[in-house]
C-alpha cells in the first residue's frame, strides 16, 4: 500500500509481510521457541487501562512531547531500539533509518550488527543530529577499543551495551528459514566487564536489557548513566517478564528509583497509548524495533511517517486522558489492577 495509507504502526507490519521475501520478514517478527514473550510484550498493555481525567485543559498538549535523553534534545520520549541487519527490508539499510530519525528529530540506535558500517550511518546524521551506538560483548579487549574509538570518531553521543543475551536465542520461527540468531559462545558479562570497558572510553556506556529492579539497583550501585529495560523483543529468553512487568516491579519496590537513574524500555510499543502506560511510572523515553524495522521497508520516507504516527498518537491518548503536559503523566492515570492478576 502507499505510504499515505499507513493509519497505525500495525499497518507496516502488514505491509512488510506482504511485500518482503518470507524469509526476511521472519527474521524481524520471530520472537524465542514458543514466542510467549513477544505475544506477552504486545498484549500486557491491553491489561492496565486508563484512568482518564476530564475537564482538563489539554490546549497545546501535542507541543508537550520534546524530552531529553541523557542531555540532548529530542521531538519525543521514544527511539529507534537497536536492530539487526537492516537490509533484510531495503537497500538503504541503516542510512533509511538514520534519515528518517533525523528527519523527526528523534533518537536512533544503530546495532552492533548493523548491514551499514558506523563510519557511513555516522556520515548519513544530518547536521546536529544525535544518534548512540549499540554493542555487544566482544572478548578482544583489542577490537573493543578499536569500535569504541571508531564509534566515538563517527559522531555517536553514547554507547548502549546490550547484556541480555549471554546464550544464543532460541529462535525456532526463524531457524526453520535459516536466519535464527547468530551462533555465540556463551559469554560472561558481569559488573567488573561493565566497568573494564567503560574505562575505554568518555563516552557514557549505558546498559541495555535488564529485567528486574534487583538489577536496576545494582546499576545505581555501579553508578551507570541510564539502564534500558528490554526483554529483546522477545527474542531471547521466552517467558522473560515484559518491560512493563519490570516498570511496575521497579515502581511498587520505590517510585524514587525513577529519579535515581534515567530508565528507558521497549518492547511491545505499538500505539500511543503502550508509550503512555510506560512513562506513566517514570520510564523517561521508550523504543521501538519491528515497528521501525517494517516502516523501513518504505525506507526514510516510511521511517518518518511512523514517527509521526507515533507522536499524533501520543498527543491525542495523552489529551484524551486528560494529561495537560505529557512530560506530567504519572500513575495514577492508570489503574494498576485493572486485571486484578499482579
Ligand atoms: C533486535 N534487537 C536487538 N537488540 C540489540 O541490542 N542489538 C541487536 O542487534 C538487536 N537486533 C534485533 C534484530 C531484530 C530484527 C529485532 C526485532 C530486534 C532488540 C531490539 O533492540 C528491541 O529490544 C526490540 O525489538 C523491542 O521490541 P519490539 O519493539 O520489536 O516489540
Amino acid at each position: 500500500p502507499d505510504l499515505d495509507k499507513m493509519i497505525g504502526l500495525p499497518d507496516f507490519d502488514y505491509a512488510a509481510r506482504n511485500y518482503l521475501p518470507i524469509a526476511n520478514y521472519t527474521y524481524y517478527r520471530n520472537g524465542a521457541a514458543g514466542e510467549w514473550s513477544y505475544r506477552n510484550n504486545l498484549e500486557i498493555y491491553h491489561k492496565f487501562h486508563i484512568r482518564y481525567r476530564t475537564m482538563v485543559d489539554i490546549t497545546g498538549i501535542e507541543n508537550t512531547l520534546p524530552t531529553t535523553i541523557l542531555g540532548h534534545n529530542f521531538s519525543a520520549p521514544f527511539f529507534i531500539a537497536p536492530a539487526a541487519a537492516a537490509v533484510r527490508g531495503h537497500p538503504d539499510a541503516e542510512l533509511g533509518l538514520v534519515k528518517g530519525a533525523g528527519a523527526e528529530n528523534i533518537l536512533y540506535i544503530p546495532s552492533h550488527y548493523a548491514s551499514k558500517s558506523i563510519e557511513e550511518i555516522g556520515a548519513a546524521k544530518k547536521e546536529g543530529q544525535v544518534i548512540f551506538q549499540q554493542v555487544y560483548l566482544d572478548s578482544n579487549d583489542t577490537r573493543t577499543q578499536q569500535e569504541f574509538d571508531r564509534i566515538k570518531a563517527a559522531g555517536s553521543k553514547a554507547i548502549v551495551f546490550t547484556v541480555d543475551s549471554a546464550a544464543d536465542g532460541n529462535r525456532h520461527r526463524a531457524a526453520r528459514f535459516g536466519v535464527g540468531s547468530a551462533d555465540s559462545d556463551y559469554t560472561l558479562i558481569t559488573w567488573d566487564y561493565y566497568h573494564k570497558i567503560q574505562n575505554m572510553t568518555d563516552l557514557p556506556i549505558i546498559i541495555k536489557g535488564l529485567g528486574t529492579v534487583d538489577d536496576v539497583k545494582l546499576a545505581i550501585e555501579h553508578k551507570v548513566p541510564a539502564v534500558y529495560l528490554s526483554n529483546h523483543g522477545g527474542r531471547q529468553l521466552d517467558t522473560a517478564q515484559s518491560t512493563l512487568e519490570t516498570a511496575l516491579e521497579i515502581f511498587r519496590e520505590d517510585p524514587e528509583i525513577f529519579n535515581k537513574i534515567d530508565i528507558f524500555a521497549d518492547g511491545g510499543v505499538r500505539y500511543g497509548a503502550d508509550a503512555l502506560k510506560l512513562l506513566a511510572l517514570g520510564v523517561k523515553a521508550v523504543g521501538l524495533g519491528r515497528p521501525f524495522m517494517y516502516a523501513n521497508v518504505y525506507g526514510e520516507e516510511g521511517v518518518a511517517k511512523a514517527a509521526k504516527i507515533l507522536k499524533h498518537e501520543l498527543a491525542i491518548d495523552a489529551g484524551n486522558a486528560g494529561v495537560a503536559d505529557l512530560k506530567k503523566v504519572d500513575s495514577t492515570y492508570v489503574n494498576w489492577n485493572s486485571n486484578c492478576y499482579y
